[in-house]
C-alpha cells in the first residue's frame, strides 16, 4: 500500500467531458495539481481495463468520478473505489444525478452504493438536468439547431443546472474538508420549460427556435429512425416523462451550501453560450 498521498494529484476521471473538463480548469484555477484521466488522455484510464488504473491512480489524494454510464457502472465504481481506497486515493466525489434518488428505482442508486461501501470519504453531488445539454448534447443541441424542439416535455419545468457551478462545487469539494460522507443536491435558481429554453435562445440567438411538445411514442419512433438504440431512445423518454409530470421541477441548495451564494440562472448561461458561438455565428 502507497503511503502519505496529502501532496499528491488530484484525479479527474471524466476530464474531457461535460463536467470533468470545467472541474479540471477549476482546480488549476486554484492552483492545485491534478490528472486528467479518460480513455484518450496523455495517462489513459478505462473502466473496463484495469490495466490502466495503477498508473493512473499513484501517488494521489483524491478524485472526481464520472462513471461508466453503462449497465457495468455500479460493478465497476465497486472494483475502482476499492483499488483506489488501498492506495490511499481516500476523497472520491462522484457526479450522479438528482432523478436517480426521486426514480423510486433503487438500481439507479446502485453506484452511489457501491462508492459509500468501499471504505472511500464520498461526497456525492445529485446535479439536475445540465444546461450544457443545449450545447454538448445531441438530445437537446440538434433540435436546436434544426430550430425546434420536438420533446415530450409537455409544459414541465426543471431548474437547469450550468456545468460551471457543478464544477465549483466538485473543486470546493474535493479541496476543502468537512464534505466527507455528504450528498448534495444541486439546482439551478430556478426551474425554466422547454418553451421558455427554446425562446431564450431564439432571443440571444436570433436562430428561429421553438418548443413544439410531442408524445412520448413519436418521440421514441423518431430517434430510433435516427438509428439511436431502442433501448437508449426508451431510456432517455423516460427521463423526460419525469421532467414532463414535474418530478424534476424542484429547486435544491447545494450550490448554496457547498458555495455560499446562488447558481448561475439560465438567461446567463445562454448569453455566454451565443457569445461563444455555441450554436454558430
Ligand atoms: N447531462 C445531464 O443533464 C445530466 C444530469 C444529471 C446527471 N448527469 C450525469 O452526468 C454524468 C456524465 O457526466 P459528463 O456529462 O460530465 O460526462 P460526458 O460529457 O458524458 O463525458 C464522459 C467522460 O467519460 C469518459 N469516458 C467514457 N467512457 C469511459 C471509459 N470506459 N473509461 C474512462 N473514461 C470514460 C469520456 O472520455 P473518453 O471518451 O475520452 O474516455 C468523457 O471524459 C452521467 O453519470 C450522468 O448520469 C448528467
Amino acid at each position: 500500500m502507497e503511503r502519505g498521498n496529502e501532496h499528491g494529484p488530484l484525479l479527474v476521471i471524466g476530464s474531457t467531458g461535460k463536467t470533468g473538463r470545467r472541474v479540471l480548469e477549476e482546480l488549476q484555477r486554484l492552483g492545485e495539481s491534478v490528472r486528467a484521466l479518460a480513455r484518450s488522455t496523455p495517462t489513459p484510464f478505462d473502466w473496463f481495463d484495469e490495466s490502466t488504473w495503477e498508473e493512473a491512480v499513484s501517488g494521489a489524494r483524491g478524485a472526481y468520478l464520472v462513471d461508466a454510464q453503462d449497465e457495468h457502472a455500479a460493478e465497476r465504481m465497486r472494483a475502482f473505489a476499492s483499488y483506489a481506497v488501498k492506495r490511499n486515493v481516500k476523497r472520491l466525489v462522484l457526479l450522479s444525478a438528482r432523478g436517480w434518488a426521486t426514480s423510486q428505482e433503487p438500481e439507479l442508486l446502485a453506484t452511489e452504493e457501491a462508492l459509500k461501501e468501499s471504505g472511500a470519504a464520498w461526497t456525492i453531488l445529485r446535479p439536475t438536468w445540465f444546461m450544457q445539454g443545449f450545447t454538448e448534447d445531441r438530445t437537446l443541441r440538434e433540435p436546436v439547431l434544426a430550430g425546434e424542439l420536438r420533446l415530450p416535455c409537455g409544459d414541465g419545468t426543471t431548474p437547469f443546472i450550468d456545468a460551471e457551478d457543478i464544477a465549483e462545487v466538485a473543486a470546493a469539494v474535493l479541496t476543502r474538508d468537512g464534505h466527507e460522507g455528504r450528498t448534495y443536491a444541486l439546482s439551478g435558481p430556478r426551474a425554466v420549460g422547454m418553451r421558455e429554453a427554446a425562446d431564450t435562445i431564439a432571443g440571444a440567438t436570433g436562430r428561429p427556435v421553438r418548443y413544439v411538445p410531442i408524445s412520448e411514442e413519436s418521440y421514441v419512433a423518431g430517434l430510433i429512425a435516427q438509428d439511436v438504440p431502442p433501448e437508449q431512445a426508451r431510456f432517455v423518454a423516460k427521463l423526460f416523462g419525469w421532467l414532463r409530470e414535474g418530478e424534476d421541477a424542484h429547486l435544491s441548495d447545494g450550490v448554496q451550501q457547498v458555495l455560499g451564494r446562488t447558481p448561475r440562472d439560465f438567461p446567463e448561461f445562454v448569453t455566454r453560450a451565443a457569445d461563444a458561438g455555441a450554436w454558430g455565428p
